[in-house]
């Protein structure tokens, strides 16, 4: 079974989708870290950014792999170099280029092809696995993202003001909403999560009982 998570950034999908996961028993693919680690590399190999062949090439090349909630490049475990804002800010070289997405499509559907998945990003439910059994839009107001986001951000150590971050996230949000391919839509399908005021516990409950079949 495939249950789809996506929304906007900052609406609390990682957390949430890694818990639902665990709930259920069921394995947890992080699409967004396959985006940031591609980021990642091309920073490592010094490709500038119009070089989109370049860009391309690496994201064929790019030797890593996904395991829960760690993503690996070689053997070097990167998950948290990959939550930094200068990864967030250049994501969308990667990110709204149409033949990487098509790449990193083919990669999370040959990924969740075995056994049951909560598959997270912002096209999980409309372009990766259309046919998935449940899906969900998680969402939560601008203001309510960039707190949760500030507090995320702190507990790695990286401390950024409210505004610092609600640049960034407009700024993703606009790349998110307005790309070519995989933009960020709510599937037909889906159920609209609001999260504004909702604790941890309750957003996580919702999302059984939705999975469950219950709402
Ligand atoms: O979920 P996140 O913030 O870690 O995602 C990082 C970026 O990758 C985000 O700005 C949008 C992009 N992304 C995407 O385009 N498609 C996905 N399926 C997941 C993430």
């Amino acid at each position: 079974m495939i249950v789809t998570i996506d929304g906007p950034s900052g609406a609390g999908k990682s957390t949430v989708a890694k818990k639902l996961a665990q709930t259920l028993g069921f394995r947890y693919l992080d699409t967004g870290a396959m985006y940031r680690v591609l980021v990642l590399s091309a920073i490592r190999a010094e490709i500038r950014w119009e070089n989109e062949e370049a860009l391309v090439e690496n994201c064929r090349n790019t030797e890593f792999h996904v395991e829960g909630d760690s993503i690996w490049l070689g053997d070097e475990n990167v998950s948290n170099e990959i939550r930094h804002p200068e990864i967030s800010k250049q994501i969308w070289h990667v990110a709204d280029h149409v033949r990487i997405r098509e790449l990193m499509v083919e990669r999370q559907r040959s990924i969740a092809s075995f056994g049951n998945y909560v598959c997270e990003g912002r096209d999980q439910g409309t372009v990766v696995f259309p046919k998935a059994e449940r899906k969900v839009f998680l969402t939560a107001s601008a203001n309510e993202r960039a707190k949760r986001r500030q507090v995320e951000l702190a507990e790695k150590g990286v401390d950024l003001s409210l505004v610092e971050i609600e640049e960034e996230q407009n700024e993703r949000d606009l790349h998110d909403y307005n790309r070519p391919v995989g933009r960020l839509v709510k599937a037909d399908d889906a159920v609209e999560v609001v999260t504004d005021g909702m604790s941890f516990e309750q957003v996580v409950h919702e999302l059984v009982m939705i999975v469950r079949g219950s709402r």
